[in-house]
């Protein structure tokens, strides 16, 4: 039962096309699509030249619910029909691990452009009766015909397109091992009962919000290469549906029926598989029935570190998510925040963030197939050595921190957080990459295929197709998983806990090491989500920062210690929030006041 909505904020902004490809361009598109109103591609719009006029507003709203001390049970999703899919679950009888089926199959009906059964990710559980804590590697995997160069031209060039659209895009996906895998492994319900609510939302169809519809005439031109596509979420004159239209996907609805009734094997194998693999071969894509057959969730202990008597639990490789926000509070734990001014503090965290990302650039990749100094880079003595050259009164240029250049990664994702009634929790990170992954969608399948080969180098030590320059540890290799940012996490302290995550590919990092080191601050759920942020990640060497993060004296004192600050022109972000304080009881869940998620508390 819904106790309070405390927060209900409606903040309208018309939002123009940027002139050029930047970071900020990238971001945008991943929290408020409506603002590109043009029917560019994945490219053009990253590039975001300006095409068409940008709608005139695009609402932005946050929920927040506060429980009242005794309950404890809480979802915070970036969409409410998938936060209610996790609540009619709970109140059927669902633990935490039964809810994220629910939410995450949900999310991928009425949040298709984000996340999905063509996608993948990273669930991090953890389950109160024995304190256990671990993480479900969803993550998509190479085709095991992929290579190493196979986006590249004869030349040795990147071809254009070819890691983001289509199928040759396509990583096998995850997401459905995964839902199989959390309802026999950890949860209470059968496969069955959680696919339940997303199944009625596909087939019987949800009303088209303004951020969706945005995102479908952003992705327009992709999605009208696939028929498919074009059927699931365009007119059938191709024009982009009316806000409010009803989407239907009965083929979705179908597929996830078969999962539904047989397992991971009524989509990995039988008709479903059959279908993929034909569509995706049909479309230039290499994926096999074997590859199908053979893929398989990888438990992985997440990574653990401590701040200040702080337990921060977080994604292990193949993400970096937990590597850099462990190392950049490693940095951090030496200096005595408290002690300085805001704006040294600011200096601090952002230089923490630039040695953090560094590292993330160079060593890492998939476990299974790179060699990463984890030990090192999450070590304490590690973190002192990078912490002596840092200074309180001076920004380091980062080419005095020699290494690989890193960027940005994908455009759209989601995440959500779940607190059941006993203590069970969970972050999910999910994702199909950039906004509706590939475009496309095999025949018969309703599903989406992910564009997650991009995450990898396309060319190691070249910039990609978005500017992302990778090291050898992330080049593509047959059935390997690429690096993701994602970093779903629980921050856990004496007083209470917090269960955090967001998309925002490389802006990931820094936005859990914001929020996490608001919520040590004392800061609420609410507070925490709607933060104004910044972000360094090593290279390009300038800070980025939305409205509001930095008043006029700290862009002033940042500027003297020699930081190039960029205000973006854009919010990025949709984080998911729940806390939960151990002495009064109090659960709060709070969704990002730039999307229009909701936080619900029972
Ligand atoms: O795994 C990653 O890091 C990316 N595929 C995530 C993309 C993303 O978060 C884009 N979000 N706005």
């Amino acid at each position: 039962m819904l106790l309070a909505i405390v927060a209900l904020a409606s903040v309208a902004r018309a939002r123009r096309l940027l002139a050029r490809r930047s970071l900020a361009a990238l971001l945008a598109i991943a929290v408020l699509p409506a603002a590109h109103a043009g029917d560019a591609d994945a490219r053009s719009a990253a590039g975001a030249t300006a095409a068409a006029p940008a709608p005139a507003e695009t609402a932005a709203r946050a929920t927040t619910t506060v429980a009242v001390p005794g309950h404890r049970a809480a979802i915070a999703s970036a969409y409410p029909l998938a936060s209610q899919a996790g609540e009619e679950i709970l109140a059927a009888g669902g633990n935490a691990f039964d809810a994220a089926v629910a939410v995450s199959a949900a999310l991928a009906v009425v949040e298709p452009s984000s996340s999905g059964l063509g996608g993948g990710g990273f669930y991090l559980l953890h389950r109160m009766s024995d304190g256990y804590d671990t993480m479900l590697d969803a993550r998509e995997k190479a085709p095991g015909a992929a290579t190493r160069d196979m986006y590249l031209d004869k030349a040795g060039n990147p071809i254009e397109d070819a890691s983001v659209a289509g199928a040759l895009a396509s990583g096998i996906p995850g997401e459905p091992a995964a839902f199989d895998y959390l309802a026999r492994k950890y949860g209470k319900l059968p496969l069955k009962q959680s696919l339940q609510p997303a199944i009625r939302l596909a087939r019987e169809g949800f009303p088209l919000y303004a951020r969706l519809q945005g995102g479908i005439q952003y992705k327009r031109q992709v999605l009208l290469r696939s028929a498919d596509a074009a059927k699931a979420f365009l007119r059938a004159d191709g024009g982009v549906p009316e806000l409010g239209a009803l989407i239907k996907q009965p083929e979705l609805a179908n597929t996830l029926q078969a999962l539904a009734d047989q397992g991971a094997k009524g989509f990995y194998e039988g008709a479903v598989a059959a279908n993929l693999v034909a569509g995706v071969r049909a479309d230039g894509g290499i994926w096999t029935l074997q590859d199908l057959a053979a893929y398989r969730v990888i438990e992985r202990k997440p990574l653990v570190g401590e701040y200040h008597g702080a337990r921060i639990v977080s994604a292990s490789p193949p993400s970096s998510g937990g590597i850099a926000v462990i190392d950049a509070l490693n940095i951090l734990s030496g200096f005595d925040l408290p002690r300085y001014d805001s704006a040294t503090r600011k200096h601090l965290v952002i230089e923490s963030m630039r040695r953090a990302y560094r590292d993330r650039a160079i060593y890492l990749g998939d476990p299974d197939f790179v060699t990463m100094p984890l030990a090192q880079l999450a070590s304490v003595d590690y973190a002192a050595g990078q912490r002596s050259s840092i200074r309180t009164d001076k920004a380091m240029p980062s080419s005095m921190l020699p290494g690989i250049e890193s960027a940005p990664v994908g455009m759209q994702t989601t995440h959500f957080s779940i607190l059941d009634a006993a203590g069970n929790r969970v972050a999910g990170t999910i994702s199909i990459n950039l906004f509706f992954g590939s475009g496309y969608m095999p025949p018969k399948t309703g599903v989406l295929l992910n564009d997650t080969m991009d995450d990898f180098s396309v060319k190691p030590g070249t910039p990609n197709e978005f500017g992302l320059v990778g090291a050898a540890a992330n080049a593509i290799a047959p059935n390997k998983r690429s690096l993701s940012s994602m970093s779903p996490s629980f921050v856990e302290t004496k007083r209470g806990l917090m269960i955090v995550g967001s998309p925002g590919g490389s802006y990931i990092i820094s936005m859990v090491l914001l929020g996490t080191l608001n919520y040590l601050d004392g800061m609420s759920a609410a507070d925490v989500v709607k933060y104004p942020r910044y972000h360094h990640q090593y290279l390009p060497d300038e800070v980025e920062y939305e409205q509001g993060a930095l008043t006029d004296a700290e862009i002033k004192e940042l500027q003297a210690m020699g930081h190039t600050l960029k205000l973006s022109g854009r919010q990025w972000g949709n984080m998911q929030v729940i806390t939960w304080d151990f002495a009064s009881g109090k659960v709060e869940a709070a969704s990002d006041p730039r999307g229009e998620g909701v936080g619900l508390v029972y």
